[in-house]
């Protein structure tokens, strides 16, 4: 039995930009320990507890506000929680920010001609056509964090490169021995 706390890891970034591929890869190394390790997405969590919910700006809040309440619950219960959600806004990040103890805000960040070619889920592409008109990056905003705990450039480092630096920052603060 792991002695750690939990806390939140808070991927923020453009659709794309590698928020669930970073948590994934994370949960893998915590669980692995022997650490309690929930991911909340955003995608699937409109799926369930945010089901009613739409794309507007008032819609995007209250869906980020439910996940800041589950990940306000389980972080302070000792699970690893590991958050990747959009999140375009940064008044909604403060407020994570302020009811979470121990939060950590990593900004990933990727050029949007690179997301563009990327394009994972297709997003980019159906919003260029016109099939969808709200898409964050592209249509909808997205407020870009002015001082996060960490910033990963998904352009230029690996997955390996930045799983590693969240890893040491991790270490760095104490909330890891891995
Ligand atoms: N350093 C990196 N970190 C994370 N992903 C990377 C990195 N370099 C390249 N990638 C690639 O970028 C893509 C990111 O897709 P991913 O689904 O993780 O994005 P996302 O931020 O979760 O998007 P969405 O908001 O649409 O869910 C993957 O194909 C991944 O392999
Ligand atoms: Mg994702």
């Amino acid at each position: 039995m792991s002695s750690e706390k939990g806390f939140v890891l808070w991927f923020t970034g453009l659709p794309g930009a590698g928020k669930t591929t970073l948590a994934e890869r994370i949960k893998t190394i915590f669980t692995e320990k022997g650490m309690k390790v929930e991911i909340l997405d955003g995608d699937e969590i409109r799926k369930g507890l945010s089901r009613d919910l739409g794309f507007s700006k008032e819609d995007r809040e209250k869906h980020n506000e439910r996940v800041i309440f589950v990940a306000k619950l389980l972080s302070r219960n000792g699970v690893v929680t590991l958050v990747p959600l959009i999140s375009p806004y940064r008044e909604v990040r403060a407020e994570a920010r302020k009811e979470i103890s121990d939060f950590v805000e990593v900004y990933v960040r990727c050029p949007l001609d690179v997301l563009i070619k990327r394009d994972p889920k297709g997003l980019y592409k159906k919003a260029l056509a016109g099939e969808i008109n709200n898409l964050t990056g592209l249509q909808d905003p997205y407020e870009e964090p002015i001082s996060p705990e960490m910033i990963i450039d998904s352009n230029t480092e690996t997955v390996e490169e930045s799983v590693s630096s969240i890893m040491s920052y991790l270490k760095s603060r104490g909330l890891t021995n891995h």
